[in-house]
């Protein structure tokens, strides 16, 4: 019983070590590197600050519905990401692999979101990015 505790208490810990905040141009490097679009690039980043603040960590609180939003670009767990241990619905991808800092599997998955629905997709996005945009000239 100790043991488990313990391993909790470590597992916690390893937990909030991988999170991570990143600044606007780590942010827009992480995008490049990712492959999102230069020409798109103030709108995710928009997106992205108004969504999760750039935590790569963030979970959303329950929404009313009951599904929730996880990680950098806050993907819901309704239709997207699987809250369970084994991976799946349509990003075929556990909601913990969209919380890591390697944002690998949650810009695929954002991608593949954009791919449907477009931006419209993020209400940060939609109340938020479609007047002024962030600066990213000096990244
Ligand atoms: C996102 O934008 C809304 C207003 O549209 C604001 O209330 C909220 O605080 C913003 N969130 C972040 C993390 O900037
Ligand atoms: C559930 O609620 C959230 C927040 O209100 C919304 O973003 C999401 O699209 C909703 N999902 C469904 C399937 O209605
Ligand atoms: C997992 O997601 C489903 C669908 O959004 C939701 O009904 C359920 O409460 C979630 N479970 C947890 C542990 O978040
Ligand atoms: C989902 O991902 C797993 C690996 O995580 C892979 O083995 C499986 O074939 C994938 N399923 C689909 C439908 O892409």
């Amino acid at each position: 019983m100790k043991s488990i505790v313990i391993l909790v208490a470590l597992a916690v810990i390893v937990l909030q070590c991988e999170s991570k905040t990143f600044t606007r141009c780590e942010l827009v490097r992480q995008l490049r590197n990712h492959g999102f679009p230069e020409n798109k690039m103030r709108d995710w980043v928009c997106l992205v600050e108004n969504e999760s603040s750039r935590r790569t960590h963030k979970t959303g609180s329950v929404n009313k519905n009951g599904s929730r939003d996880y990680g950098l670009f806050q993907i819901n767990d309704k239709y997207w990401c699987s809250n369970t241990s084994t991976p799946g619905k349509d990003c075929n991808v556990t909601c913990a692999d969209l919380l890591t800092d390697d944002i690998t599997k949650a810009a695929k998955c954002a991608k593949k979101v954009f791919k449907r629905h477009g931006f419209n997709a993020w209400y940060g996005w939609k109340n938020h990015c479609q007047g002024s945009l962030p600066d990213i000239s000096s990244c």
